[in-house]
């Protein structure tokens, strides 16, 4: 199960921002398709993509390229859109990706937490009448966010994107989303959960990274209670490319093999570590969204077998990192103070609060049936063994993520 449950564990919300997640959740009335609709079932000949720069964004455009002809803009945080192109191209090669094809991938300058996406009056209807299909990424959040950071970006962001899919052609909108929806305490008194289950009250606490999640999740479900097409991608822990070792240095997962590399100790998996390849997350997403009769659907994106316990300590020795695994409590009973200080949890002591142990929180079962029959065993499930494993850490090396972890500090 997902480490991202283990979220719960940290920064509760105050009560001043939970009162208004009321109104947060409220679609505007006039966010609403046109009473006559007009889906198209073939594939999309023009694309808006949100959080291309981003880790999953890059990767599902370059899925998008090379399994459709669509023209896809991208809408980029940067001051013009001459800086996205730049910006755009940067992230692609981060990820070694191939450049974008110019006459392919039109980046715009533009900004989720802003009207309209931060666009003109002009061009946003324009994109609303070219526009045939909406995949809308959210960035990525540490686990100690608050929910009152997140809510401009993340719920401004999604009601402008559903807005816009309202607006002019008839458009299928697709919503990525978090397995951390779940780990809210509303819902802690279910232990399984199917991908069609209701995420219905309202939650009275919880982090901002999952409630954030959830009030998004809303937002959709509204749009699609009035018609509009829509998607919802719920992702666990998504690990590097398959052939690539590419990965995202910003999150929990990258944030955990850090710390171990660091410690020389890795916390044993058992069921909580069941990440899945970015490349088979984004055809996976990008299969299902092809998919016609599959449409108007929740969809959970875990792994259909989880990697094997040995297989990221046998790379890690291989690549010159001794690891030994030791119990989820050993790991997370470790002091904050032997990691030191680290850029994407600057307090260890709370990332030291992330309960590996299940002894604390009990994760759900989430079911993926729809998935499952959905996708019928395509794409292939890349291995996920050692040599995988290696790639990953190579690429680490490479963008010098654990440069400064080759000594292993004294446990
Ligand atoms: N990675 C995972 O393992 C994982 C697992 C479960 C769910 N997810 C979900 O998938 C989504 C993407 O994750 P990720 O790992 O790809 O995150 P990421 O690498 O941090 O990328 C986030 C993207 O969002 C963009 N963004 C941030 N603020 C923006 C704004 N105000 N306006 C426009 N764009 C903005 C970022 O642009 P900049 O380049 O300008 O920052 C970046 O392109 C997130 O919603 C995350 O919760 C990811």
């Amino acid at each position: 199960m997902s480490l991202f449950f283990d979220h719960q564990s940290m920064l509760d919300t105050g009560a001043d921002v939970l009162a208004s997640l009321g109104d947060d959740v409220q679609l505007d009335q006039n966010i609403k398709p046109p009473s006559s609709l007009d889906v198209s079932s073939g594939q999309p000949a023009v694309v808006l993509l949100t959080g291309a720069t981003g880790f999953i964004g890059a990767h599902l455009l370059d899925e998008l390229l090379r399994r459709t002809f669509a023209r896809v803009y991208c809408l980029v945080r940067a001051g013009n859109d001459r800086e996205a192109v730049g910006r755009l191209g940067e992230a692609l090669n981060r990820f070694h990706l191939s450049p974008p094809p110019e006459n392919r991938v039109i980046p715009i300058a533009g900004d989720l937490s802003l009207p309209r996406l931060g666009l003109g009056h002009g061009f946003f209807n324009r994109l609303a009448s070219e526009v045939d299909a909406i995949y809308g990424i959210m960035p990525q959040t540490n686990a100690g966010q608050s929910y009152s950071t997140l809510r401009p970006v993340i719920l401004n962001g999604t009601k402008e994107l559903l807005r816009l899919a309202c607006k002019g052609r008839i458009q299928l909108y697709h919503h990525i989303s978090c397995m951390s929806v779940f780990g809210l305490p509303l819902f802690s008194d279910r232990d399984t959960w199917t991908e069609d289950d209701v995420l219905d009250g309202l939650p009275d606490k919880g982090n901002g990274f999952a409630l954030g999640k959830w009030a998004a999740e809303r937002l959709v479900r509204q749009a699609q209670d009035r018609g509009l097409p829509c998607n919802i991608y719920r992702l666990g822990s998504v690990s590097g490319h398959s052939r690539s070792g590419a990965a995202n240095t910003r999150d929990l997962e990258a944030a955990l093999i850090r710390a171990s590399l660091k410690l020389g100790r890795f916390p044993n998996p058992e069921n909580r570590f069941n990440p899945a390849p970015v490349d088979y997350i984004c055809a996976a997403v990008f299969q299902l969204s092809q998919h016609f009769r599959a449409r108007g659907k929740t969809y959970h994106m875990l792994p259909p077998k989880p990697a094997p316990t040995d297989a990221l300590p046998t790379a890690a020795g291989e690549e010159g990192f001794p690891l030994s695994i030791v119990s989820p409590e050993e790991w997370s009973d470790t002091p904050g103070a032997a990691l030191g200080r680290e850029p994407i949890y600057p307090d260890w002591q709370s990332f030291g609060r992330i309960r590996l142990a299940s002894s604390t929180v009990k994760p759900p079962r989430a079911f993926s049936r729809n998935t499952r029959e959905a996708l019928s065993g395509k794409p292939a499930f890349p291995q996920m063994d050692a040599a995988y494993y290696s790639r990953m850490l190579r690429y680490y090396r490479q963008c010098g993520f654990v440069e400064d972890v080759d000594t292993p500090c004294a446990s």
